[in-house]
């Protein structure tokens, strides 16, 4: 069986003109101007077995978007290759498209339509329309813990938390081989944060769904994940389970902070 996620050796750098974004920043570029790189990823490698929820822990800036999107198809990387399920997400990005589903911490939908109706545009343009489609969509917010008189205001209206739920519905309609949740629970409150929680338990406990998590939350990979990448400045500084990690880098009872700190010398405050 071919694994859920192969990475080997993905790298990739981008380029910020000294000068600063924007146009004029382009032009300057154009015109040889001075070049900053950004080694976004060094070097990464990593395997996720089919019903994995595998976790990417890293403080802002560690590189875990890049790495989601380049898993995405969105960005390609400069070096190394990815796998999904068998199918490279470069040569075969149509049919890795097929597999996967992603969930970005800032979403975008039609603010001035319902949940309903985005999630119904949505179903249109992935091709899973009808009752079962629409059952299915009722089901999964009624689970996420969207009342259902909430589902037909303007998203503009609900909670940052609401909106995250609609996103993870949303995801979830094409029923992904692998889902892709780039820091699914950041900006939510206690609450919406343990309802995101337990949906991602949920699904891949009844569907198998393998799960690639980014957070900076270190009690919620702790708690969500089955196997943790810690990146720290686009370098894979350990992979484990959390508790494997919590017992070689810190103390068996302790914390991912404290493993963090082990490792990096770094507060995992002071570095966000
Ligand atoms: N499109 C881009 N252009 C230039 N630099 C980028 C771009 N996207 C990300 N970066 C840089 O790459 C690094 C990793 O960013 P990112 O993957 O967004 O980290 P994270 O998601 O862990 O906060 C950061 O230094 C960021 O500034
Ligand atoms: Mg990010």
């Amino acid at each position: 069986m071919d694994k859920a996620l192969r990475c080997l050796g993905v790298t990739k750098v981008f380029y910020e003109h000294e000068s600063g974004g924007g146009a004029l920043g382009f032009i300057r570029g154009l015109m040889g101007g001075v070049k900053k790189q950004v080694v976004a990823l060094q070097d990464i490698s990593f395997e996720v077995s089919a019903g994995e929820i595998f976790g990417v822990l890293g403080p802002n800036g560690s590189g875990k978007s890049t790495l989601i999107r380049i898993i995405a198809t969105l960005l390609i990387p400069d070096a190394g290759e990815v796998y999904v399920f068998g199918h490279n997400v470069q040569t075969e990005r149509l049919l890795v498209r097929r597999l996967i589903n992603r969930v970005s911490v800032d979403a975008a939908f039609f603010k001035k339509l319902s949940a309903l109706e985005n999630l119904s545009y949505a179903a249109r343009l992935y091709g899973v329309q009808g009752s079962t489609a629409r059952a299915r969509m009722r089901e999964t917010l009624r689970r996420l813990g969207l009342a259902e008189e909430k589902l037909t205001v303007p998203l503009e209206d609900l909670s940052r938390g609401m909106q995250q739920k609609v996103a993870v519905a949303r995801a979830l309609l094409t029923e992904p081989a692998l889902l892709l949740l780039d820091e699914p629970t950041t900006g939510l409150d206690p609450k919406s944060k343990r309802e995101v929680q337990e949906f991602v338990l949920e699904v891949r406990e009844k569907r198998g769904t393998t799960v690639v998590l980014t957070s900076h939350d270190m009690q919620e990979v702790d708690r969500l994940c089955d196997r943790v990448a810690i990146l720290d400045r686009g370098r894979i500084v350990a992979l484990d389970t959390p508790r494997g990690l919590k017992e070689k880098f810190g103390r068996p009872e302790g914390t991912l902070e404290d493993v963090f700190f082990a490792l990096t010398g770094k507060d995992w405050e002071e570095d966000r």
